[in-house]
């Protein structure tokens, strides 16, 4: 097998930023689902980074290759541990206890034991390809133990690690029978990042109730001297290429072309999510089905868009949502549609760039209703594409973009009442009241974009753990 591939920077994620989809033509690389690639490829791609993970299915070689420019380090998983890490406590675990309980969490001994087993395996790689004192960037929940694991490989090397979903308060996370092991892998890292301040102050009262060690604001010092910071990153995207995107005339054209095709309809309301039981997708089409049934909405000059990427579709609670929205969309579309104006279009299935551009330029209204989310990128880049400064933008104040787009018409999911009145201000706003909000929205995601998350981060990360060093060298 070829020599795995060294920098002075590495990025390990559960997911490659590439996955390997297998279909009649056979099989090829596609670009994976989530923000989190969408985020942290440009960064990669910039610093000619090595990035190790998952391909996301079983390949014939686990040999190091290079993708569209990009360095890559395939970690073989079991269908066992497919099964157990990645189904299992990742995604039946650690995704509803991080997300509020929306659903209920499963804990199973041989999940963690896999979890642990496949963490093992991430840090040997990305101890295999730092260069000496490289950085190595880890992500996420999937990954939470391998900071520790890779400082015991590799003292030498400076740890970020940055978690892409909320981290929840105490009193959730102690039931968590691995908790003090995770906090324990957290605090690897020389930096640990969060998406919002209230994670990261979460994680430094766990750290202080549970581990007993002295925290200082968000500085917390080890018994040995070693000293971690915990802080807020807001991630976000590449505003400049998207907006790039946007602007082609094809993009233009075909957003034209999808107005039409939907009948040219006075109003375009657009849902995009991975389809999954945090992102309240079914309240917001219960919401606009009950507009048109009170009669404040004619089905004849608004549709819904939803497009429902799949995802994680072997695990049941994902099956269940599955299924429950679709009878939804049936039922709303059975009482509510007419002869070619259905209430809701609805697509399982996710599209390239370019058609998501096209689609975010058509849509008059984007609906972003999640009960709990990290960030919710989606939100960012339809205002991204937005460049003539048109468009309404309704946000759950649960995603943490709202922190941020403070302009957008903001929710409570749960409050349907709410939700339909907010919708409802947003359709009827005047173009001049959109106007000032979406300038202001999309300023916003340019200043912020994500090179600034990725050089705020890396930045603080270089000055991060430096106590440790200079103690440790002398
Ligand atoms: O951003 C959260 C996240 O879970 C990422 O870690 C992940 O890559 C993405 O969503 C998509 O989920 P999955 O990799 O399980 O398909």
């Amino acid at each position: 097998m070829p020599k795995s591939p060294t920098s002075a920077f590495v990025v390990a994620a559960n997911r490659l930023p590439v996955d390997r989809v297998e279909s009649e033509e056979g099989s090829a690389w596609r670009v994976s689902p989530g923000g989190l690639v969408t985020a942290l490829e440009p960064v990669l791609r910039q610093k000619h980074g090595v990035w190790v993970g998952w391909p996301g299915a079983a390949l014939d070689s686990y040999a190091p290759f290079t993708e569209d420019g990009l360095a890559l380090v395939p970690i073989k998983l079991t269908a066992a541990e497919t099964d157990r890490y990645y189904h299992g406590m990742s995604n039946s675990t650690l995704w509803p206890l991080y997300h509020d309980l929306i659903a209920k969490p499963a804990f199973h001994r041989e999940w963690w034991e896999a979890y642990v087993k496949v963490n093992q395996r991430f840090a040997t790689a990305a101890a295999e390809a730092a260069e000496p004192h490289a950085t190595v960037w880890v992500q996420d929940y999937q990954l939470q133990l391998v900071p520790a694991m890779l400082r015991e490989l590799r003292p030498d090397v400076r740890i970020g690690f940055f978690l892409h979903i909320p981290f929840p308060p105490t009193e959730l996370f102690k039931q968590l029978p691995w908790r003090n092991r995770i906090l324990e892998g957290l605090l690897g890292a020389d930096l640990v990042g969060f998406q919002r301040p209230g994670g990261a102050s979460n994680f430094a009262r766990l750290v202080r109730l549970r581990l007993g060690h002295k925290t200082h604001r968000d500085r917390i010092v080890l018994p040995d001297g070693r000293q971690v910071h915990a802080r807020s990153y807001p991630i976000s995207i590449d505003f400049a290429s998207l907006d790039a995107l946007a602007r082609q005339p094809e993009v233009a054209e075909r957003a034209k072309q999808l107005r039409a095709d939907l009948g040219d309809p006075e109003h375009i309301l657009l849902g995009v999510d991975r389809l999954d039981y945090t992102k309240g997708i079914k309240q917001r089409l219960r919401a606009f089905g009950e507009l048109i049934a009170d009669g404040h909405v004619n089905v004849e000059d608004a549709v819904f868009v939803q497009v429902a990427s799949p995802s994680r579709e072997r695990v049941q609670q994902y099956q269940e949502v599955r299924d429950d929205l679709e009878r939804w969309v049936g039922r709303i579309n059975g009482d509510l549609g007419r002869i070619g104006h259905p209430a809701i279009h609805y697509l399982h299935a996710s599209f390239p760039r370019e058609e998501m551009a096209a689609l975010f330029l058509a849509a008059d209204l984007m609906v972003v209703t999640p009960f709990a989310d990290g960030m919710n990128l989606v939100a960012k880049e339809y205002v991204t594409c937005r460049y003539d400064d048109t468009g309404a933008l309704v946000l759950s104040e649960f995603a943490g973009a709202s922190d941020e787009l403070k302009q957008a018409f903001l929710v409570n999911p749960h409050d349907i009442d709410g939700l339909k009145h907010t919708m409802l201000a947003a359709m009827r706003a005047q173009p001049r009241e959109l106007a000032r909000r979406m300038r202001a929205l999309r300023r916003q995601v340019r200043e912020h974009d994500i090179a600034a998350w990725a050089e705020s981060f890396l930045t603080d990360l270089e000055t991060s753990g430096d106590h440790h060093r200079a103690a440790g060298s002398r």
